[in-house]
């Protein structure tokens, strides 16, 4: 039987990229002093109805009414767990917040490249300053994200755009106020739409296609130029393009809003956020009013990223590389000698290092095999000469003889070959 469609069985090799993903996810953001939190993957469908999360997702919902007569969803982002979180908490910690979470989400979504039913998102999110600066803080954390995986300027960039730019427009073109959430849906979908169809769609609007593409094409955004400022400062400038074409499909958004996509290939979105100022209020029926800005990245759609990539590729493999499963293999050449095999791998694995031997008798050429299979740096032959040893280094086949007794020492020397702390 297979999973469901768009459900993922994750096999130790699967398990192994993904593994590498979120500890770069995890490091990244406590680089920047991010500290993590979780929240239910159940919530109340009323956190996704109430006002603001909207939008296309809420369609994408898995809904149910559980034995005790609850509406309730498996989450589909993590934003309103966040908000419904630090309005309930937030005069315990000092603003402003910088919190992270890597959670699994599920979204009834059509089937697509890097779009999944259930997939694992990275949020990064900044509470409590309405600042450029924490707009900034927050894209820089993105970019440096996607920098340590070895991805650079030519594979990735990061469309910013500014919702209240569009406010403007509608203001200007006599669109009210309760009509901007349509609008702002049918600029979101316009690119993946024939021209007809979006033509179509402003019709009520009273908005012909071509003044909607002059304003997306004059690409001035004011609103952008101190959060563009502070990422020159940092070096970062050219990873960034102003394009009022991004406006992000989620209804919270209420200021600058961004999305990271890749420069080659036709993969959807990498990553996505924005500065949502009033879901909080919301959520909280107006009790905490806390500004607020962060992103999301998902897991499916950055591995087929890394895949694509020559430099990112190369990065992993030797990531991957470095955390083998295996770095000792015990070679027993001599059945005589199995207890004093056993006990010397209990004793390295006492060390932090990674051991395995052949659980039976088996050939020494099949040994050395299951040891290249299983990725070990060190092969140890325990033979009939114990307590003599001979090490083998598996990559250039280099030998040395040693006691049992100096073994340890020996290998607490070894570079680029780590026990684990
Ligand atoms: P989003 O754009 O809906 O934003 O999702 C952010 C990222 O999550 C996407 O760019 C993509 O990498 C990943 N993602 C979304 N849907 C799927 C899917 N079906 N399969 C695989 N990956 C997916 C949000 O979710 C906002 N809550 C982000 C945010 C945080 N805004 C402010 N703070």
């Amino acid at each position: 039987m297979k999973p469901l469609p768009g459900f993922r069985d994750l096999f130790p090799e699967d398990f192994a990229r993904r593994s590498y993903l979120v500890g770069r996810w995890r490091e990244t953001a406590r680089r920047y002093g991010f500290v993590e939190f979780d929240g239910p993957t159940l919530e109340s469908i009323e956190l996704y109805r109430k006002k603001n999360s909207g939008g296309e997702i809420l369609g994408q919902l898995y809904e149910f009414t559980d034995k005790g007569e609850r509406g309730v969803a498996l989450r589909p982002e993590v934003t309103p767990t966040l908000a419904r979180m630090v309005a309930a908490r937030h005069r315990d910690y000092p603003k402003p917040l910088r919190w992270f979470n890597v959670g699994t989400c599920f979204r009834y979504e059509r089937q697509q490249r890097g779009r999944l039913r259930e997939f694992l998102q990275f949020n990064c999110d900044l509470v409590g300053d309405a600042t450029p600066a924490a707009d900034a803080e927050v894209v820089a954390l993105l970019i440096d994200l996607l920098r340590s995986f070895g991805l650079g300027p030519q594979d990735f960039a990061i469309r910013l755009s500014d919702r209240s730019a569009w406010h403007d427009f509608l203001t200007r073109n006599g669109i009210e106020k309760e009509r901007a959430g349509e609008f702002l849906t049918i600029v979101d979908r316009m690119e993946k739409m024939p021209p007809e169809k979006t033509e179509e769609l402003l019709a009520p609007f009273g908005i012909p296609l071509t003044t909607l593409q002059e304003f997306i094409a004059r690409a001035e955004i004011p609103a952008l130029a101190p959060l563009l400022a502070d990422l020159e400062a940092r070096g970062l400038r050219e990873y960034v393009r102003p394009d009022l074409g991004v406006v992000r499909g989620l209804a919270y958004y209420t200021g600058v809003v961004f999305e990271a996509f890749a420069l080659q290939g036709n993969l959807r979105a990498i990553a996505g956020g924005g500065r949502y100022d009033r879901l909080l209020s919301d959520l909280s029926d107006g009790d905490v009013d806390l500004p607020a800005v962060g992103f999301g990245v998902g897991d499916a759609v950055l591995l087929e990223l890394l895949k694509e990539c020559a430099g990112a590729k190369d990065q992993e493999a030797t990531a991957l590389k470095a955390d083998a499963p295996v770095q000792i293999y015990l070679v027993i050449a001599s059945e005589d000698h199995r207890t004093k095999a056993l006990g010397l791998a209990q004793q390295l694995r006492g060390e932090g290092w990674r051991v395995s031997y052949p659980l039976g008798e088996e050939r020494v050429g099949k040994q050395f095999g299951a040891a290249e299979t299983a990725g070990a740096s060190l092969a140890v032959v325990i033979g009939a000469e114990w307590p003599r040893l001979k090490v083998k280094r598996l990559s250039d086949r280099h030998e040395e003889e040693m006691g049992e007794d100096v073994l340890a020492a020996w290998l607490q020397e070894q570079r680029n070959l780590r026990p684990e702390t």
